[in-house]
């Protein structure tokens, strides 16, 4: 029989696998170098920092600083809390979590299933304030007896967890041909711990640090993010600066719109602080294309922290995005021009139908039978079609509502019967433009290259193109 005596046992081992997806920017497989995602969230507790929970309670068992029936505090964003949590179910301490009010709602239930008790504090305060959640986690720890804060900030089993395991997992995973380290930084014992190892095999290997826009680590001023768990606004103990031989700083945008793509695209439920990891591993992995090296033969292994399960509420949640400027709507990013290409590929229309201020309105209406259009823009020109010549439009609704009065106006010129211009639309706008324009009453817009009306974009137009983008 194979099994495990505890859940704890089953802590670490966690496979790599290439990324194949999100890569595509890079050009052929073939030439691309090897990007390796290390899946730390099929850790029992769903997160790398599983691994640094027994450690620090065992060295505080044998320390003499915990003992039976005492209790665990600690300022954690979640990921630690649960690895702490697990392994003091187990071993019988209570558990009390204290974590900035920014994280997500699922990591605090989460907390609480493992029967921890948790303490909201305010997100946007500086941590030396009374109410920052280091400074409260402080005083429990001081107050309550038989407290223990194992201080991840802090404590050197930590990294040393990560020197022992994380390090050489990867190595050996790799037969020792990694190239490129890439790891998002919190409290650093990750990056620190396993570079250590990693340096010490092999010293050449370039360490690539992510960190968020707004983290001192890479050198920014301390600003407020909303990606969880990485980057800092103070240095810890547990992070050794010298180990990162290369900082990549990725916004909350990107590292947002990268988990989203790593977990549709690879099929893995990626939390925010894979996106910065992956952002940053393709920038290194860009450059090192560029500048003509031997890209084949770089192996990169990038940590992926945690899964997605504890950020459903926010980074997977649509509206949470587009409330905190993370997800544009489709007609932000999709331009006029792209709607005409979809049309042009049907080949059902001209790129753009003109009438004459000298035509006849029934050969105008002959227009609207031939290419099944309803509206028309009028040019004074009888060759050209600069956007100058532009006059007037005619549409079947306007005519008709003529027509039916006085029906002798189909032997009249055009120019006698036009209506006002249509709107113009530059086909580089986003569609959104577009949309605007058409949903606040135009029949129909003329769509405007350099000068030049290039093609007339109706309600129906932008109906159809909508239809087949889902389909
Ligand atoms: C989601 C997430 N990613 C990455 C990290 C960074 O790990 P480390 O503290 O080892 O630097 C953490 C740490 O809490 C985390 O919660």
């Amino acid at each position: 029989m194979r099994y495990a005596g505890s859940i704890l046992e089953l802590i670490g081992g966690t496979p790599l696998v290439r990324l194949t997806r999100v890569t595509r920017e890079l050009g052929p497989a073939e030439a691309q170098p090897l990007i390796l995602g290390k899946l730390e969230a099929l850790n029992p507790g769903g997160s790398v920092k599983d691994r640094i929970a027994l450690p620090m309670i065992e060295a505080a068992e044998r320390d003499g600083l915990l003992r039976p029936g005492g209790t665990i505090i600690e300022p954690t964003s979640g990921n630690t809390g649960h690895g702490l949590a697990i392994a003091a179910a187990l071993r019988g301490y209570r558990c009390i979590f204290v974590m900035a009010d920014k994280q997500s709602a699922e990591k605090q239930a989460l907390l609480r299933a493992y029967g921890a008790e948790v303490v909201l504090c305010p997100t946007n305060v500086p941590p030396e304030s009374p109410e920052s959640y280091y400074s409260v986690a402080a005083r429990l720890a001081r107050d309550i007896p038989g407290a223990f804060k194992p201080d991840q900030y802090w404590n050197m089993e930590n990294p040393r967890a990560h020197e022992r395991t994380t390090g050489p997992e990867i190595w050996e995973q790799t037969e020792g041909r990694i190239t490129h380290l890439v790891a998002s930084a919190g409290t650093g014992g990750t990056v620190s711990g396993v570079a250590h190892h990693l340096k010490r095999q092999k010293p050449e290997i370039v360490v690539v640090g992510a960190d968020p826009e707004g983290s001192v680590l890479s050198g920014d001023t301390a600003r407020p993010y909303l990606t969880e768990g990485i980057g800092e606004d103070f240095f810890p103990g547990t992070f050794d600066p010298a180990v990162v031989d290369r900082w990549v700083r990725v916004s909350d945008r990107d590292a947002f719109a990268m988990a989203r793509r790593i977990t549709r695209e690879e099929g893995i439920l990626a939390g925010e602080s894979c996106g910065t990891a992956v952002v940053a591993a393709l920038t290194v992995a860009r450059e090192l294309l560029a500048s003509g090296a031997a890209a084949r033969e770089a192996v990169f292994v990038v940590i992926l922290p945690d899964g997605g399960r504890s950020y459903l509420s926010k980074l997977y949640n649509d509206e949470w995005m587009r409330a905190n400027g993370l997800l544009a709507s489709p007609g932000a990013i999709i331009r006029v021009a792209d709607l005409l290409a979809d049309r042009h590929r049907d080949g059902r229309l001209p790129d753009l139908v003109l009438a004459r201020t000298t035509q006849r309105v029934g050969e105008a209406i002959d227009l609207f039978e031939r290419y099944g259009i309803s509206q028309v823009p009028v040019s004074q020109d009888p060759e050209g079609n600069a956007v100058g010549g532009i006059v007037g439009s005619i549409t079947e609704k306007g005519l008709l509502d003529r027509a039916y009065r006085d029906p002798s106006i189909v032997e009249r010129t055009v120019g006698e019967v036009m209506d006002r211009p249509l709107p113009t639309v530059e086909v580089g706008a986003a569609l959104d433009e577009a949309f605007a324009k058409l949903a606040a009453g135009a029949p129909a817009l003329v769509a405007v290259e350099g000068g030049t009306p290039v093609g007339v974009v109706s309600r129906l137009d932008l109906l159809e193109f909508l239809a087949h983008r889902r389909a």
